[in-house]
């Protein structure tokens, strides 16, 4: 296999590093490398059976396992029954390497401090005891063996990748790679200019350096030439942004071991004002990648329109964010009318996005509860649910595509956005890494197009197809009889409705 290049490592550290790492500790932490029999030598287990013997929920149990199927380290058969990778068996029930594993464990919270130990420049306190962050990360990922064995690249995915995510997360927080990328400075420039200690800049830039994202020359620090193109223009902002948002899921990824075993939340977005908190603050990450976004919306609503004409149609957006997806229907059009639903603090952002848009005047907003809102009877010729059902519980999604079918004129679609998962349930991997996020918060399942076919067949929306779009699903769901549409609409389908709009 190639190396990855920048851009790849940039995405996966931003996003999935920590959760990589945290699926790992988690599944030594509840006993899973050792209750999982391994392949070939003894029966494989169902989830169930699994989720008994190591006294853990079985949702939480599985959210670990397809991960690890998909990464190779364990194995499903066509009954979903699973084993362990006899590869990782040698390696996680090897004596020597289960204690440098183990080791690496109590590390976990204290990297979490990194900011402060840059700040500082000394050990940080944690628990009662003093833990010398700056030291660790130095030789987990400056003294690291240039060579990756299977047993080195375990350990890379156990224990290094979520400390490059810190580092970069803290980089990102304490303003250092916006520093950089305006222009090189000495150490001493960049001390003076965010009072950070010189060990702890050290740590960061040398580190950023290993990652191919600064350089040295002349004695100046800043970031290297594939860097500096990668993130040039909006580029760096979404990198930092995207940071901020994983850097909120630290803790509750380090005890994720706890949430596996008891189903406990230690980030409960079904909380209201942690919701209310972190969904506020999501609609501004939301927001901030509208544009790509508007992109894959409009697709969607110029690929329905093949099936649908939208003219005079009346759409309800609901778990609407910024407002991306309804806005892109109100598009479509000068004449579809866009009901965007969410929560009243959220509403705030798609008020001002629908102004920029110029399609307030077809707008109208409606705060509430999706979980327990009633949606009306036949009053909607479309029904978008951007993005939103895996906030949705498993046992909350049948009452929900209820009132949304009884919502639904006869002839009207449902069109659900999400990330679809395969059938055997065992990939994409980015998928399956955001739906443990999910699990961990409290919220939803990602399922697979016929798990959901299943579900939205029981309320009546017999007809489903999946379509692909560019970095999701689009599931679109109508009642028998109802035209839908096979195939995504091409991209320039977008572009070419746009002049005649604005003629
Ligand atoms: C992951 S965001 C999706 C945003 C948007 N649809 C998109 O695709 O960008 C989920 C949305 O569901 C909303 N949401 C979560 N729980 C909700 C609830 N109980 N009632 C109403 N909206 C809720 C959140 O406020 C958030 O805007």
């Amino acid at each position: 296999m190639s190396a990855p290049s920048l851009a790849q490592s940039l995405h996966f550290w931003a996003r999935n590093a920590s959760n990589e790492s945290a699926l790992l500790q988690a599944s030594l932490r509840v006993g899973l490398f050792d209750a999982l029999p391994v392949e070939g030598s003894s029966d494989p287990l169902m989830v169930a059976r699994l989720a008994e013997a190591v006294g853990a929920s079985a949702r939480g149990v599985r959210s670990l396992l397809e991960l690890l199927v998909c990464l190779g380290l364990a194995r499903m058969d066509d009954a979903r029954r699973f084993s362990l990778a006899p590869a990782t068996a040698a390696l996680v029930r090897d004596a020597a390497f289960r204690e440098r594993l183990d080791a690496e464990l109590p590390w976990w919270a204290p990297l979490g401090l990194l900011d402060e130990a840059v700040k500082r420049g000394e050990p940080v306190e944690h628990g009662g005891r003093r833990w010398d962050v700056l030291g660790h990360l130095r030789a987990l990922l400056l003294e690291a063996p240039a060579s990756r064995d299977a047993a080195e690249d375990f350990f890379d995915r156990f224990a290094r990748s979520a400390a490059r995510t810190q580092v970069l997360v803290t980089a990102a927080r304490l303003g250092l790679l916006e520093l950089l990328a305006t222009a090189p400075r000495t150490l001493p420039e960049l001390g003076a200019a965010t009072y950070l200690s010189t060990p702890g800049l050290h740590v960061l830039v040398e580190v950023l350096a290993r990652l191919g994202i600064t350089r040295e020359e002349g004695g100046a620090w800043g970031l290297s030439p594939e860097a500096r193109q990668l993130l040039e223009g909006k580029a760096l902002a979404y990198l930092v942004r995207s940071l901020s948002v994983s850097a909120q899921y630290w803790e509750a990824l380090g005890r994720l071991d706890e949430t596996v075993r008891h189903e406990r939340f230690v980030l409960d977005l079904k909380d209201p004002e942690v919701s209310r908190r972190f969904y506020a603050d999501n609609s501004n990450q939301i927001t901030a990648v509208f544009a790509s976004h508007f992109q894959l919306s409009r697709r969607a609503a110029a690929t329905l329109a093949q099936a649908r004409p939208l003219e005079g149609a009346a759409v309800l957006d609901i778990g609407t964010g910024s407002g991306v997806w309804g806005a892109a229907f109100a598009r479509a059009t000068p004449t579809t009318h866009v009901t965007y639903f969410d929560q009243e603090v959220v509403l705030e952002q798609v008020r001002r996005n629908t102004e920029s848009l110029k399609v307030a005047d077809r707008a109208r907003f409606w705060p509430g509860n999706l979980f327990t809102q009633d949606f009306g009877s036949a009053a909607f010729d479309v029904i978008i649910l951007p993005q939103v059902l895996n906030v949705l519980r498993p046992e909350d999604l049948p009452g929900l595509f209820a009132r949304v079918a009884r919502a639904l004129r006869p002839d009207g679609v449902l069109l659900i956005a999400e990330y679809v998962l395969n059938e055997r349930r065992d990939g994409p991997l980015d998928h399956l890494y955001f739906g443990l996020r999910r699990f961990m918060t409290n919220e939803g399942d990602l399922l697979s197009a016929s798990e959901y076919g299943r579900l939205l067949a029981d309320v009546g929306l017999t007809r489903s197809v999946c379509i692909p779009l560019p970095t999701q699903e689009m599931l679109l769901a109508a009642r028998p009889g109802v035209a839908l549409p096979t195939q995504l609409a091409p991209a320039d389908s977008v572009s070419r409705q746009e002049p005649a709009r604005r003629a």
